[in-house]
């Protein structure tokens, strides 16, 4: 006679589920501190360091808010690159500078904000639907970006109209209590209404 079929008891929920089961189409939450462009934050990352060198720390949802399914850098950049030029619908990511540094210049719709990124425990979390553009790089700059999804083409939206489009059809063209001040911060300016980037 045959023996019975072991039944395996199903796998206990996780929270990582959770994570990777928000809505398409919805923003996650906040996370890490404000910036003056709705989306952005700056996250902390922990630094380990002994006479043997230096560990750049950085964990999910004590640094990361998301899971990391992709990992990839940015090197070997010319200091007259323009990069970015565009923003995701749906993917989240963390920069973090580990060498050298570069402008990242920010932008919810409403607001812009240019932010210097040379400190390598200074991370910038930034959510879906961010314009960004990166340039000014120095020579050597290694720039970490963990991401939230692999890669995918359809996620990218890389004209500042359509940019723009899904803003308003998302209803995320609207003023949010969390942009009230932004004008008092100097790096931070509202969008010329005219503009136009490819
Ligand atoms: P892009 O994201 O536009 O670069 P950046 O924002 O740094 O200027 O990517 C440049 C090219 O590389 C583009 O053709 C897409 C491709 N690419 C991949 O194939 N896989 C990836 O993980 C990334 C980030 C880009």
């Amino acid at each position: 006679m045959a023996e019975p079929a072991t039944v395996l008891p199903p796998p206990p929920s996780s929270p990582v589920r959770l994570v990777t089961a928000r809505p398409r189409g919805t923003i996650p939450p906040p996370f890490g501190e404000p910036t003056g462009v709705r989306r952005v934050s700056f996250v902390e990352l922990q630094k380990i360091g002994d006479a043997r060198g230096d560990l750049v720390v950085a964990e999910l949802d004590k640094h990361v808010p998301f899971l990391v399914e992709r990992m990839y850098a940015l090197v070997n950049v010319p200091s007259n690159a323009d990069r970015g030029g565009h923003a995701h619908k749906e993917l989240e990511q963390v920069l973090v500078v580990l060498s050298g540094g570069f402008e990242l210049v920010v932008d919810d719709g409403a607001h812009r904000q240019s932010i210097f990124l040379d400190e390598q425990t200074r991370g910038v979390y930034l959510r879906p639907m961010v314009w960004r553009e990166l340039r000014r790089f120095r020579p050597g700059t290694v720039c970490v970006v963990l991401a939230s999804s692999v890669y995918e083409e359809g996620d990218y939206l890389r004209d500042y109209d359509s940019f723009k489009a899904e803003l308003r059809a998302r209803g995320l063209d609207r003023p949010s209590p969390a942009s009230s001040g932004v004008h008092r911060l100097s790096s931070v300016y509202p969008v010329d209404p005219a503009r136009r980037t490819g």
